[in-house]
């Protein structure tokens, strides 16, 4: 089984300064520390090369937040996979809901964007979730299988090693209002199945599928021992060191 997963997602926070300043602090804390976890951390663009250079030799990833599905061309304001792959970065985050809420994103843009990032030898970390009125019209199922299926459509098994998915209910994120490990163990449940008719049963029982929102040092415990949930996506308690490694280092028992 893999090592659980940890990504910190700073979102449009921080100066190159603070950005270095921020990943120096979580090398050297895990380096005195170290657990059998994977760690990535999804800066924003502007801080990706420096931060890159704080991560050498170390076994922390560095993802981009957003990319674009084309590889160049007028598209002003964009980053290309490929640009993502030459600054350092390992992985992507794609699909989600800030950028399908605010930036009107649908799944079929981010299954174009998946098929880039993928193309381009980056991992995709997939975000799907419901809304409250999807949880309180009872359609959670429906809403996540239908952003899987579209996000996932051109993935072949073959590239399935290179796929996380975060289950990250809109509600959760931000709001200081987490999910419980029992309203994620199922929503899980049901992604692992989608994930099962969509790849096979070996192959889709190996994706690590995460949780993210409102993940804090006070809620991460009984989410590290909630075996649907193979690691979290951690917003607004990863821009500080502390908070974030005391959420990494729940997951150590694992
Ligand atoms: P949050 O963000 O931890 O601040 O809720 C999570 C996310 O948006 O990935």
């Amino acid at each position: 089984m893999n090592a659980p997963l940890i990504v910190a997602n700073w979102k449009m926070h921080g100066t190159r300064s603070q950005c270095v300043g921020l990943a120096r602090a979580i090398v050297r804390q895990l380096r005195k520390q170290p657990a059998p976890i994977q760690v990535v951390l999804a800066v924003p663009f502007t801080a990706l090369a420096s931060v890159k250079r704080i991560l050498r030799g170390s076994r922390i990833g560095l993802a981009g937040q957003n990319c674009h599905w084309q590889e160049s061309g007028a598209f002003t304001g964009e980053v290309s996979p490929t640009m993502l792959r030459d600054v350092g970065c390992d992985a992507v985050i794609l699909g989600h809901s800030e950028r399908r809420q605010i930036f009107h994103e649908t799944d079929a843009v981010i299954a174009k964007k998946v098929d880039a990032a993928l193309g381009s030898e980056l991992k995709v970390i997939l975000c799907v979730g419901e809304t409250l009125a999807h949880r309180r019209q009872g359609r959670i199922a429906q809403v996540i299988t239908r952003q899987l299926r579209i996000a996932l459509k051109g993935v072949g098994k073959s590239a399935i090693d290179k796929i996380e998915i975060a289950y990250e209910p809109v509600w959760a994120i931000g709001t200081g209002h987490n999910a419980v490990p029992l309203q994620i163990a199922q929503v899980h449940r049901r992604i692992r199945q989608v994930l099962m008719t969509l790849f096979g049963k070996a192959a889709g029982s190996r994706i690590r599928i995460l949780y993210g929102g409102s993940v804090k040092p006070e809620n991460a415990a009984p989410l590290a021992t909630t075996a649907e949930v193979g690691g979290v996506l951690v917003g607004g308690a990863s821009l500080k060191a502390d908070s974030f490694l005391s959420i990494a280092h729940c997951f150590n028992g694992n």
